[in-house]
């Protein structure tokens, strides 16, 4: 008797929408609907996001290399549309580094790394392990055995560090988180909430008042800080107006806000699921740099941006239409068995981890030293002044910010000295 074979031909796939994000479950873990995606149409037109989904690691870089960052509609644009109010929101982007191609962005960027230099960067490693220090000392003077990782911990140490960057007041970290996040939010997500338009446009304006009133003070009294090294960066004659000034200070804070968050609560939740990993790291501190490379890869901050085709072209055998909007998907990128081997596996050891989870090319975090400072620094106050860290028993939420991926809280059982 010959044997049938009882296995079905594998079925085709059908892809799925990128806006299943929306819902929580898949929020909580994004990685198979990225699989489905990546496997099934890796350039995929999103009929209801009204959008191209690039999840392959290759693709996305050659958006993130070619394609335009000149995103934001014109202030005017919404003037026409009949919602003025919307107007000083453009007219801040469209200032801002991170919305911009060239000629206007290498011009900005050159300015800022005049100011923003490696050396501003190197003097707040003592500043960071002091803040983290006290950070900790608060926790365990409570005495009873429990922390949230991000309201003790992960929110008030980049912001408080950022204060120290920018050259304002440390007392001012928390008003800065709070309409940081607030505005992060737009940048982060694509679903359109107008009931939160009212509170987005009173964070920016708070944002523009507090750093023009900054500006003003150090134009009269310079600071040792960002703000008034942006005051005082000159290159070939060329220097940054007021306006270019309080943009460029608001991304730079902004970028750097919620994404260091991040990092902290993403990255130790991974830590915590496996326990190997976390052993390894306790006994090797030596791995702390490429464990903070493998942690941004695995589960990355900033999980997609968008892009413009800057014409009509062919990316993976599919034809995209000038000014089509792309969405590159850098937390899928990093999750590419094409590039990663064996991506689903944290390996705080991985070598040739070339991810994308500060982006590519000209737009390249520009605060990419400072993260990876904060990082290091970071996990290694923690797991020496933690030598029990465990989760608890409480369901963990993700933040609605779809693009910068973070949990709203990370409550945990420690013990420490
Ligand atoms: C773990 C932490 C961080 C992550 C994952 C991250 C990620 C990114 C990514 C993906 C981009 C490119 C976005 C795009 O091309 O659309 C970017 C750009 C940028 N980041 Fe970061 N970032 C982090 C920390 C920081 C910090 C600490 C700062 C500043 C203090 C900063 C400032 C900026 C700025 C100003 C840009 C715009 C650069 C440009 O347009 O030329 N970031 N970041």
């Amino acid at each position: 008797m010959t044997e049938q074979s009882t296995v079905a031909p594998e079925l085709e796939e059908e892809t799925r929408s990128y806006a299943e994000l929306l819902d929580p479950e898949v929020l909580a873990d994004p990685y198979p609907l990225y699989k489905n995606l990546r496997t099934t149409d890796p350039v995929h037109w999103d009929p209801f996001l009204h959008a191209w989904v690039v999840t392959g690691y290759d693709d996305v870089t050659t958006v993130l290399k070619r394609f335009s960052a000149r995103r934001t509609p014109p202030p005017e644009y919404f003037e026409l549309l009949g919602v003025p109010e919307v107007a000083p929101v453009a007219e801040l982007m469209v200032r801002m580094m991170l919305f911009m191609d060239s000629p206007e962005h290498p011009r900005v960027r050159r300015l800022a790394s005049a100011a923003f230099t490696p050396a501003r960067v190197a003097v707040l490693d003592q500043r960071i392990a002091e803040i983290g220090e006290q950070l900790l000392d608060q926790v365990l003077a409570r005495g009873d055995g429990h922390m949230e990782l991000m309201a003790d911990f992960a929110d008030p140490l980049p912001a408080m560090v950022t204060t120290d960057l920018l050259g304002v007041p440390v007392e001012d970290h928390m008003d800065l988180k709070r309409w940081s996040t607030t505005f992060a939010e737009m940048l982060g997500n694509f679903q359109h909430n107008p009931e939160r338009l009212g509170g987005v446009l009173e964070a920016v304006q708070n944002l523009i008042a507090y750093f023009t009133r900054e500006v003003e003070a150090q134009r009269e009294k310079p600071v040792d800080g960002l703000v008034s090294a942006y005051i005082q960066a000159e290159v070939d004659g060329d220097r940054f107006t007021t306006e270019e000034i309080v943009a460029n200070c608001i991304v730079t804070m902004v970028g750097g806000l919620e994404t260091t968050t991040n990092l902290f609560g993403n990255g130790l939740l991974a830590l915590l699921r496996d326990p190997e990993a976390m052993a390894r790291l306790r006994a090797h501190p030596e791995l702390m740099d490429s464990a903070v490379e493998e942690l941004l890869r695995f589960e990355s901050p900033s999980q997609h941006t968008a892009r413009l085709a800057p014409r009509d072209l062919e990316l993976g055998g599919k034809q995209i239409g000038k000014k089509q909007a792309v969405i590159a998907v850098m937390g899928s990128a990093n999750r590419d068995p094409q590039r990663f081997g064996d991506p689903d596996r944290l390996d705080l050891a991985r070598t040739d981890n070339r991810h994308v989870a500060f982006a590519w090319g000209a737009h390249f975090c520009f605060g990419a030293p400072l993260a990876r400072l904060e990082g290091r620094i970071g996990f290694e106050t923690l797991l020496r002044r933690l030598p029990t860290i465990e989760l608890t028993d409480e369901p963990l939420t993700w933040r609605e910010n779809l693009g910068l991926r973070g949990l709203t809280a990370l409550p945990l059982e420690v013990s420490g000295t």
